[in-house]
């Protein structure tokens, strides 16, 4: 059940001004360099949204794609100070977007609230890079795969919709902290969540499914071997361009 191209997904999160582009740069030119593998995988990097606009422009020619991290879950325009939408964030050019990071779930979002922000971005042809993720008190108690298969069920309710959701597996406990879950469990997770997904929704494809949660270039040597893992979500190494682009040299090492 593997998909053959991998995704490399930088989610900058708080980070970056205009000239932070360099960064992109960097990762672009080596990305066309890399003739030996480039045709394998995919670079999608999401800065901040007052840098949607310029990166993606910037990058029209480019191989990298720009994906946003967040919008609001009501559709078009209204009275909602502060926030964007999905259709706003098409017009702009962007393809992907974030949905359900456990840092914007942190700040009140429910799973109600993510359904909405997933159906209205499907809407808008957006592909969705669909977080979930157990926290370290539900892990002690063997809560895991419960957990992730309510976030996946209650947010999407159609088998059409895999066609555009990526999901990205990330333990809460795994985020910025350095502590990531052994090759073994990883693979494990991913098996039964892939299973999972293909049977509840009848599917006649893989899901796919990336890892997140302190991903560098030392751990993903050791994720490199699961065969049915499909990229990796990565916070603070894709603020470097050479954090970033070392983690796709060991990755093809
Ligand atoms: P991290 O963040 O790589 O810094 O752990 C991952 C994420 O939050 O997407």
């Amino acid at each position: 059940m593997a998909n053959n191209i991998k995704y490399f997904i930088g989610n900058w999160k708080m980070f970056g001004i205009p000239g932070s582009y360099k960064i992109l740069h960097k990762i672009n030119s080596f990305f066309n360099k890399d003739k030996k593998n480039n045709k394998n995988y995919k670079i999608i990097i999401a800065p901040p949204l007052t840098l949607l606009q310029n990166f993606s422009q910037k990058l029209k020619t480019g191989k990298i794609y720009i994906s946003a991290q967040n919008c609001y879950h009501r559709d078009a325009y209204g009275s909602h100070t502060g926030q964007v939408s999905a259709f706003m964030l098409k017009k702009l050019g962007i393809k992907y977007i974030i949905i359900g990071h456990s840092e914007t779930r942190a700040s009140g979002e429910t799973n109600d609230i993510i359904k909405e922000k997933v159906r209205i971005a499907l809407k808008n042809n957006l592909k969705i890079i669909f977080c979930i993720g157990e926290n370290m008190k539900q892990k002690r108690k063997k809560q895991t795969m419960k957990i992730l298969k309510s976030q996946i069920s209650k947010v999407v309710k159609n088998k059409f919709s895999f066609k555009n959701i990526i999901i990205a597996y990330e333990p809460i406990w795994s985020i910025g902290t350095g502590i990531t879950p052994s090759e073994n469990e990883l693979e494990k997770i991913i098996h039964n969540l892939k299973k999972f997904i293909k049977q509840k929704y009848r599917l006649n494809f893989s899901v796919r499914i990336l890892y997140g949660g302190s991903v560098d270039k030392y751990s993903v040597s050791g994720f490199k071997y699961i065969n049915e893992l499909d990229g990796f979500l990565i916070g603070g190494a894709s603020k470097s361009s050479k954090n970033f682009i070392d983690i796709i040299k060991n990755f093809y090492k």
